[in-house]
């Protein structure tokens, strides 16, 4: 059976959900099933398989405003997430010190409960990468291919 992804986004402005879709699309193409999570509620999100976060950062290195609930709930409700494999990209801009913190902080927290990383975080520089969507489709390739 082919594998489902959780698609968790955190976006204020939307780019990160324009980047999150295109991603969705990448996937089903390759036989995976997803469900798209544009402000993710942990109550609705399966706690097994794969979460795949895209999350913005914003504030002063604070969750972009669709995902805050979120890991809210994580952190007040602390749930096993040893059943999970997880990826992150995170999308910023290096002109601030805290340049995609959330992102960071994400890795952090779910590693903290247990969630496996399946790649490397991608950390996205919205300052000079004018094709986000490629960076993401390319990071994406390096290990989806693997765990079908
Ligand atoms: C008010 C504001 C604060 C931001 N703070 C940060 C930050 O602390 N660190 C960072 O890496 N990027 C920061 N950014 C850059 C955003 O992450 C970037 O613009 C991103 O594309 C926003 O994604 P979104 O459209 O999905 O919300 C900030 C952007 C704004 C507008």
């Amino acid at each position: 059976m082919a594998e489902h992804i959780e698609i968790l986004v955190g976006t204020t402005a939307g780019n990160t959900e324009f980047l999150a879709s295109e991603l969705e699309t990448e996937i089903q193409q390759k036989g995976f099933t997803t469900t798209f999570h544009d402000a993710p509620n942990l109550p609705e999100v399966t706690k097994q398989g794969i979460w795949l976060f895209c999350v913005a950062t914003h504030g002063a290195g604070e969750y972009a405003e669709s995902i805050e609930g979120f890991m809210e709930q994580l952190n007040q409700e602390k749930p096993d997430l040893s059943n999970i494999k997880f990826a992150i990209i995170a999308i910023g801009d290096s002109s601030y010190d805290t340049f995609c913190q959330a992102g960071r902080d994400t890795d952090a927290l779910v590693q903290s409960l247990g969630g496996v990383p399946i790649h490397d975080v991608l950390e996205i520089d919205m300052m000079f990468d004018l094709e986000p969507e490629t960076s993401a489709i390319q990071w994406l390739a390096q290990w989806i291919d693997k765990i079908a």
